[in-house]
């Protein structure tokens, strides 16, 4: 009888052998670095069932949710000894060698899915829900018929990261947790999270829990662009408890994706400093401030004889940390133990960027220990804060990343350099043997504007930019001017999202989409040479559904 039964599926389903498919229907993003176009279609219906092992639970149930939410198809999952004609094959295999890489087969009768590592087999099913999601756009028939193909595919590179700064505004769990899906969804692998700033500090420290009472506020915020015109007087704000930062984690596991904390040191330090006035170099001078947007309310505070308040307004701040004092050093030791115990990730960014070395000439516990530990000036101050940092954290059993400034001095040859002013700084790192990340702010800043006529885009960062889509698709991360050798010391690229003019969640996704998905391109496809950006283009309308079916917001230039 079951015989019979699967003969007469078998029977049901050769028709989409004979089914074939344009170019257009296989479109996805990242390009796969090898994908063979084959004949027949599958047609996903209620008769198609998942066949896997239980170590691909996790895959199987974001497989089953993904086609439900597409297809409204409830699938089911079965056990490898259940002979069905028309399945999807979920197996780990060491035949492959990619880490990170998978092979998906799709034919008129069943789809396989292998991969070394459930993260290949995760990446795979990101692929076939954008060959279903396009499937469901051409059919006339409103049937699901996904093509047939053969793909071998495999990740450039190791680190594909997104920055978003929680600093400058607060963005509640929902939207990093929507910010985790679209860094999935793009086979990324990194969610960079700057969590520490002049003008909000944002993650619970147990230990110091003023950081978040008084450092997760403001009073007001610097209306227009810097300098800004005054102060909207309104309070801003939030922080995330352990307990949630350890829900985010647990959330971002499951999408393979690492979370790499930023706790930035030893500038942008102005809600630390206001919470714990101590760590400034001069606790008793009063915070500088940009006199027309102090807001009504730290005008008070001043008043009443408050000296250190969380900034209101952007830009580069002088009252950095004492480099100078044990207290701060052991201060940090304290935050940075909590961190490195509350997130897995082997890498932990401390920051190094931007700090304005005026209070540490002047300041005679920073110069005395200049003087004591034998160092060339304010510079080198900067790299023994930051190699302090590194040695505590690798008894920690964890590695530092910092921005490109951490190489003046004489930093520690164990630091990773996101290179950001530029290539540079990451072209002098890996020359000396430095492991870099590639996030140059021209191109890959996306809190600048995204095109050249900015008289209808919501203000932003003026001054630099545009970083359009282009720009980004046709950025090489591996500079002429490193041998082949130097640039195995490139471990990928990242888009960053600062958010100082960036208040909200839909502004913020305006300014990410489709900017972020041309990044992922570059981030997993090896194909430099084989750049070809109208041929992205028409890839990206396709993958405009995907930006639908999640709800989210995009700039929509490159589509009109
Ligand atoms: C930076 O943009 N300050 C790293
Ligand atoms: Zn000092």
């Amino acid at each position: 009888m079951l015989s019979f039964i699967v003969l007469s599926c078998s029977n049901k389903y050769d028709k989409y052998k004979s089914i074939n498919h344009t170019i257009d229907d296989y479109n996805i993003i990242p390009k796969p670095s090898n994908l063979q176009i084959l004949n027949g279609s599958f047609k996903i219906d209620d008769n198609t069932v998942v066949y896997s092992d239980s170590v691909l639970n996790n895959e199987t149930e974001y497989l089953i949710q993904t086609i439900k939410n597409i297809t409204n198809f409830s699938i089911s999952s079965l056990d490898k000894n259940f002979n069905n004609t028309h399945i999807i094959n979920l197996e780990l295999t060491d035949t492959i060698n990619s880490e990170e890489g998978y092979v998906l087969d799709i034919a008129y009768d069943r789809i396989d899915i292998k991969a070394k590592t459930t993260k290949g087999a995760f990446y795979a099913i990101e692929t076939l829900k954008q060959l279903i999601l396009n499937s469901s756009l051409n059919s006339e028939s409103q049937e699901y018929l996904i093509p047939a193909l053969h793909i071998k595919d495999e990740p450039r590179f190791s680190h594909r990261g997104m920055m978003l700064d929680t600093g400058r505004y607060f963005y509640d769990v929902e939207f990093i947790k929507q910010f985790i899906d679209l860094i999935a969804v793009h086979k990324m692998n990194i969610f960079h999270w700057h969590l520490t700033e002049d003008q909000g500090w944002r993650i619970e420290i147990k230990k110091y829990p003023k950081l978040t009472e008084v450092g997760a506020w403001r009073n007001g915020t610097e209306i227009g662009r810097t300098p800004g015109t005054k102060s909207d007087n309104i309070k801003h704000g939030g922080f995330y408890s352990q307990d949630q930062i350890k829900d985010i984690i647990n959330y971002a596991k499951k999408k393979h994706i690492t979370i790499i904390p930023e706790i930035d040191m030893p500038g942008h330090n102005g809600a630390a400093i206001a919470s714990y006035p101590f760590l400034s170099c001069f606790p008793d001078e009063v915070t500088p401030m940009n006199d027309n947007i102090i807001s009504e309310k730290t005008k008070e505070l001043l008043n009443s004889g408050v000296k250190k308040v969380v900034q209101e307004s952007w830009g580069i701040k002088s009252d950095v940390l004492c480099a100078g004092k044990e207290s701060t050093y052991t201060f940090y030791e304290n935050v940075l133990a909590e961190v490195a115990d509350l997130f897995p990730s082997e890498y932990i960014h401390i920051g190094g960027d931007e700090c304005l070395k005026d209070n540490w000439k002047r300041c005679p516990n920073c110069q005395h220990l200049i003087e004591e530990k034998d160092l060339k000036g304010e510079e080198e101050l900067q790299s023994y804060f930051i190699n302090h940092m590194s040695a505590f954290l690798k008894r920690k059993g964890k590695k530092i990343i910092g921005w490109d400034e951490i190489l003046e001095g004489q930093v520690t040859p164990e630091a990773t350099v996101m290179s950001w002013r530029g290539v540079k700084g990451g072209i002098q790192a890996a020359k000396q043997g430095q492991n870099v990340i590639m996030t140059p702010r021209e191109p890959y800043y996306l809190d600048y504007y995204q095109v050249a006529d900015t008289l209808n885009e919501p203000l932003t960062v003026g001054g630099r930019g545009p970083n359009t889509v282009k720009d980004i698709y046709l950025f090489n991360p591996l500079p002429k001017e490193l041998t082949e050798t130097e640039s195995k010391n490139i471990l990928g690229i990242q888009g960053n999202l600062w958010t100082e003019y960036i208040a909200t969640p839909n502004y913020a996704e305006y300014m990410l989409l489709p900017r972020m998905t041309a990044i992922s391109e570059v981030a997993w496809y090896s194909g430099d040479n084989k750049k070809d950006y109208e041929e992205f283009l028409k890839r990206l309308n396709k993958f405009e559904a995907l930006y639908s079916k999640m709800g989210v917001n995009y700039a929509k230039h490159v589509f009109e």
